[in-house]
């Protein structure tokens, strides 16, 4: 059997079904670029029957990326399989990926199918989408760890015979434990009898807290494709997360003695800007990526660390791309200087008016910090990448506030590059008084569901990364932003999330029209 595990990458996906998470159309290309410099071997990018937006994702990963396999996801009918290929055609390595249940909860309640009549259609969808030269077919078994194994069985079977070549055994709900997961793969492994001509998938949710472990589960029984998320997002309490199982394939090769394709020390430059691009905070204790994941706060951890690093660190840090900071910019780097650390960090411009805007900021840092780290570098190349249609954009903000102060502020915007508006407003803090400023300007109802702040590196100089949450009617909208000053981040991440939803809801926009007053 292979020792090669193929990272599959579904955050362009089912990650991106993580409420709030919507990408733009050129965030979700960004990612892409990066999730091939991370080197995995399979990107999903969409679902291209689900939506215009879908199917323009596919469309342009296929297009851009040169390495990886692009798939698009299916369910198990022609017209979806007509539409993803017609999104995969310009892949080097297209893949379909199709599928239905298979426990009798989906059968009975979703499908409402007779098992022999799902099996049937699994298996048609596969022969179609083969026959339209698709040469690479996954299919995936929905809600397998639920599911009756001698069912299974057959319906894998079945869909091999049809021309499947990967088997994708998902537990969709995140219901089984290590040792059932692990079972179930040994048992397709050992009872379906073409499954030789097939890769085993495990594709694994974390409602128990499990993806991870029983992604390990499955590859140490047999499965040679893992389907995982950077930083576990995905819906309800995630996927599998790719940084937890590719370092625990590599620090514990001892034990799995298996590879991946992965360039481990590009995992902390995915897992930021897919953080700041989807508005999905990394909880401080996440495995890998977490702030505090290589941090040792009591005495005796440290004293052991200082002596003697492998005392209490199983990892390296610089193995995952943490801590290679180094001081290499200062407000005397020339425009050459900056483009060739950027390049380095995987921010390539051929735009010569989009590198103009990234070094313009990178001065308006450097002057008030002096020393600018690559952190802040990537933390300015996001926040520049962001392709959101900028229907507002900020002139000018002027607050004030302090412990014996009414929190005032007053804010100029700009809007769709013409008009410019003003307006002022108080507030119970800073943060307040601009969000109710900026809202009698941009009209469009919605309620704030979280703030918060990180610091992009360390001091109190440093960049603080804003992220924020909207909600309007149903939709929740993410907002970043990073700035050195604390106010002016928080009001471009409003912004930033407030063109979200008007991008997405020209409703909204008419309303926010209908309001503008020029001055
Ligand atoms: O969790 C799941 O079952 C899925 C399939 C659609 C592949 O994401
Ligand atoms: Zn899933």
């Amino acid at each position: 059997m292979s020792t090669r595990i193929q990272i599959f990458d579904t955050t362009l996906r089912d990650g991106e079904q993580s409420p709030g998470a919507s990408l733009h159309i050129e965030e979700k290309i960004e990612i892409a670029r990066q999730l091939e410099r991370l080197g995995v071997d399979v990107i999903e990018a969409g679902f291209p029957i689900s939506s215009p937006g879908d199917f323009e994702a596919v469309r342009r990963v296929s297009a851009t990326v040169q390495n990886a396999t692009v798939c698009g996801l299916t369910r198990a009918v022609q017209k979806d399989i007509d539409v993803a290929w017609d999104a995969l055609k310009g892949a080097k390595r297209p893949r379909i990926h199709t599928g239905l249940g298979v426990s009798e909860n989906h059968l009975k309640h979703k499908l409402r199918k007779t098992a022999d009549e799902a099996l049937e259609m699994g298996a048609s969808a596969v022969r179609y989408a083969r026959s339209l030269g698709c040469p690479d077919v996954e299919y995936f078994t929905e809600d397998a760890g639920r599911a009756e194994p001698a069912y299974l069985y057959r319906v894998i079977e079945a869909v091999i015979a049809a021309g499947a070549t990967v088997i994708n055994v998902p537990d969709t709900t995140g219901y089984t434990y290590p040792e059932e997961y692990g079972a179930l793969i040994r048992g397709i492994m050992e009872n379906v009898p073409n499954i030789d001509k097939a890769i085993v998938s495990a594709h694994c949710h974390n409602d128990l807290g499990m993806a991870t472990a029983n992604s390990l589960a499955a590859v140490r029984n047999g499965a040679r494709q893992v389907e995982c998320t950077i930083n576990g997002i995905g819906e309800r309490a995630g996927n599998t997360s790719l940084e937890e199982v590719v370092m625990a394939l590599h620090t514990r090769r001892d034990y799995f003695g298996v590879e991946t394709g992965v360039v481990t020390t590009e995992i902390y430059k995915t897992s930021r800007p897919v953080s700041n691009l989807t508005g999905i905070l990394v909880q401080p204790n996440k495995a890998i990526v977490g702030a505090n994941a290589f941090a040792h706060s009591s005495g005796i951890h440290q004293d052991g660390v200082l002596k003697e690093r492998s005392t209490y660190e199983i990892i390296d840090p610089r193995d995952v791309g943490i801590n290679e900071s180094k001081i290499i910019l200062s407000p005397r780097s020339g425009r050459h200087g900056v483009r060739h650390r950027l390049q380095e960090l995987g921010h390539a411009y051929t735009d010569e008016e989009q590198f103009e805007k990234v070094y313009q900021r990178f001065l308006g840092v450097a002057d008030k910090k002096k020393m600018v780290y690559d952190e802040d570098l990537e933390a300015l190349a996001t926040d520049e990448s962001r392709q959101v249609p900028q229907t507002y954009e900020l002139v000018q903000l002027q607050v004030t506030c302090g412990d014996q102060a009414m929190p005032t502020a007053t804010v100029k915007l700009r809007h769709e590059n013409r008009a410019i508006l003003m307006d002022a407003d108080t507030g119970n803090g800073p943060v307040d008084a601009v969000y109710r400023a900026i809202n009698r300007i941009v009209r469009v109802p919605n309620e704030l569901t979280e703030i918060s702040l990180q610091s992009v590196t360390e001091g109190t100089d440093a960049q603080a990364g804003v992220t924020i949450r909207i909600r309007s009617g149903d939709d929740i909208y993410s907002g970043h932003a990073a700035h050195t000053d604390i106010i002016v981040a928080a009001t471009q991440a409003y912004l930033n999330a407030l063109n979200k939803l008007l991008a997405k809801s020209p409703a909204a926009q008419d309303r926010s029209l209908r309001a503008e007053a020029v001055v």
